[in-house]
């Protein structure tokens, strides 16, 4: 015994880990229901960043389909006569292209968009071209040929997909034909040419499958909309992030220019664009396409509380130190009735002017907005001092909504411990933190809840991923930290009311941020261990928290514990315990679980222990390997009230029991 406990000790030594003698046994105490967990618990953070939005999550494929790029056709190929016009039927994107006759019966006038990083189609799928046109000098009709091509191969199959429609009138009209892709193809060209002697004015041109999620016309990707709503969210923040600053004032996230008819919201330039130098992107915009409406709308389908941040009156502050840059507080006025008009747009009857714009957009019924964000990552007191009139004006006129303030860009200190007293004076009812923060920080941080003040403001984790030192992107390892770190979230589910996980989204070929949740190219999509991580917990966050305790403690990562994290739920309605223990350490651990204060005649059944674990640490899922990391559900016997088991090394488990 003696040569055996010196043979761990000397292996504790040479791996630099302190392991303790104790089996790890935990006691869970099921009489003791405490806190509620909150409908809120857990989310999703999106912001078009990582052409999440344009060229992700918002199906359409043609970019800059209004020709309002700054550079009008970028993104566009022309040939023979097309010229730019700028007196469009909508005002807010007034350019088209006219297509004139080339001259000759066997010339073309035409254009091809190249679409985000190409255009992806699906052989059998089917895809809906749309375009505004006309007669811009009459006639009683003009053909224009519309053609999916694969311009890279040039095969045989070059166009693959091809109709005619008729532009009849001199008036603008809506026009739409339906093309059926024979091939699978992820970097295909729309291309559009005159196909008769006339001329046609042709603007908004847009392309979009048939089969987006739940059919919507000007909808979204069904794979990537899926992808949110397996994981059975409760709140959905939108739409960022630093994009609800914008790099000004003049390009912040404004929401009223992303509701009513898609072909009159205007172009915003995205932020992301050129944040970071080397990662430059210079066709990166937001057409607005996927908007507040769009927004409110899958919120509901997938049963998520939506939680919009809205900017106070500053641009970003990193980009920006001068006060002018900013707005003087005075002048607040417009940016408070954006606030109070998203509500009336949310949540106001039909006959009022913004539930009027709702219910025109297709939903007469209210969004049922609960919570409204003011202010992303700001600091100093420029930020409570613009905070206060917003609160004041809201609490005023909608007392039931449910105020989010900001605690500035980082997990702790200086800005932050300035601005939580100053949430906490203005009554913020929670406050948002964020942190992407290196592996120390999410093994040291498992108690972090533990003794935050229970009378002030609820806690929003609103960004939070584990950003690996000297490994910036993802892997396991990152995500079982994080699934560790949660551990603390659940167990203080009394103070911590929210988290969502960011970015959500990037696209392979464009991403300006990582680690991500998800990731896609044209055609394909994968979820990442982190998103499994999310998952696990919201799918399995019960209804009240239990008492887990080991020797006594929380089980937090604290020295002596092994590196085990691990907290405990009761769900009443379906009857379940649930007990989540992530293995930090590179150890297989016994442990074992104890239910206490269930009566005699309890039976715990339908025993099940769900994994993720990889030996490849520095390994995730691809869009070459999507399942190569996934959660992995095996049977579990107990006996009786107790469970002694082993955990493997760098292993999340979930355990469950239905208590009958
Ligand atoms: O999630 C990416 C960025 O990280 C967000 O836009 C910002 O709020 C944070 O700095």
């Amino acid at each position: 015994m003696r040569r055996y406990t010196e043979l761990l000790a000397a292996l504790a030594l040479s791996t630099g880990m302190a392991l303790h003698a104790q089996t790890n046994e935990m006691v869970i105490q099921t009489k003791k229901l405490g806190a509620e967990i909150q409908p809120t618990m857990y989310g999703l953070f999106f912001e078009d960043i990582n052409y999440a939005a344009d060229g992700g999550l918002y199906a359409e494929l043609v970019k800059n389909r209004s020709f309002e790029f700054p550079q009008r056709l970028m993104g566009w190929k022309t040939y023979g006569k097309v010229t730019l016009q700028d007196d469009g039927p909508f005002e807010r994107n007034p350019h088209y292209v006219r297509l004139d006759n080339p001259g000759h019966a066997h010339k073309h006038t035409g254009l091809d968009n190249e679409g985000f990083f190409g255009i992806g189609v699906k052989q059998g799928e089917e895809y809906r071209f749309s375009v505004w046109a006309r007669l811009p000098h009459g006639g009683t009709g003009e053909k224009i040929r519309v053609e999916l091509v694969d311009t890279k191969s040039m095969g045989e199959h070059q166009a693959f997909a091809s109709q005619t429609l008729t532009i009849d009138s001199k008036d603008w009209k809506k026009y739409q034909v339906i093309l059926k892709a024979g091939v699978t193809n992820p970097k295909a060209t729309l291309r559009i040419f005159l196909a008769s002697q006339g001329t046609v004015d042709l603007e908004h041109i847009s392309l979009f499958p048939v089969d987006t999620w739940k059919g919507h016309e000007n909808g979204l990707r069904k794979d990537l909309a899926q992808a949110l709503a397996d994981i059975h969210p409760g709140v959905f923040r939108f739409p960022g992030g630093c994009i609800v600053e914008g790099t000004d004032l003049e390009t912040r996230y404004d929401w009223k220019k992303s509701v009513g008819p898609v072909e009159n919201r205007p172009l915003n330039e995205n932020r992301w664009q050129y944040t970071f130098t080397h990662r430059f992107y210079p066709d990166y915009y937001q057409s607005y396409g996927l908007g507040f409406y769009e927004y409110f709308l899958l919120s509901e389908e997938m049963g998520a509380a939506p939680l919009p941040i809205l900017n106070c009156g500053l641009a970003c502050q990193y980009q920006n130190n001068e006060e002018k840059a900013h707005v003087a507080v005075c002048d607040l006025d417009s940016y408070i009735q954006d606030a109070l008009d998203l509500i009336e747009f949310a949540n106001g009857d039909v006959n009022t002017t913004w539930g009027k714009v709702r219910a025109d957009m297709g939903h007469p019924a209210p969004f049922n907005l609960k919570y409204l964000g003011i202010g992303n990552e700001q600091w100093g007191k420029e930020y409570p001092e613009r905070l206060e009139p917003f609160i004041k004006a809201l609490r005023k006129a909608h007392p039931e909504i449910m105020i989010v303030g900001s605690s500035g860009p980082n997990s702790e200190g200086k800005e932050f411990d300035y601005l939580w007293p100053e949430m906490k004076r203005l009554k913020a009812d929670l406050v948002d933190e964020h942190f992407y923060r290196p592996e120390s920080w999410f093994l040291s941080q498992g108690a972090r809840y533990d003794n935050y003040d229970r009378k002030g403001p609820k806690v929003f984790a609103g960004e939070y991923a584990c950003h690996g030192k000297g490994k910036k992107w993802n892997h396991f390892h990152a995500a079982l930290l994080e699934a560790a770190f949660m551990t603390g979230l659940e167990r203080n589910a009394d103070i911590v009311h929210m988290a969502t996980y960011a970015p959500l989204f990037a696209h392979v070929e464009g991403w300006q941020w990582r680690p991500d949740m998800i990731w896609f190219d044209n055609l394909n999509s994968v979820r990442t261990v982190s998103y499994y991580v999310q998952q696990l917990y919201a799918q399995n966050k019960g209804t009240n928290v239990l008492p887990l305790t080991m020797n006594k403690k929380p089980v937090t990562g604290a020295e002596g514990q092994n590196g085990l994290f691990a907290s405990a739920v009761y769900d009443k309605d379906k009857n379940e315990l649930i007990v989540k223990v992530a293995n930090t350490s590179d150890k297989t651990q016994p442990v074992s679980l104890t239910f206490e204060g269930l009566k005699k005649q309890d039976v715990l059944s339908e025993g099940r222990c769900i994994t993720l674990s990889s030996l490849d640490q520095d390994k995730d899922n691809t869009l070459e390997q999507p399942f190569a990391i996934t959660p992995q559900e095996t049977p579990v016997t107990i006996n009786g009230h107790a469970l002694t088991t082993e955990l493997g090394p760098n292993t999340f488990a979930v355990y469950k029991f239905t208590k009958k």
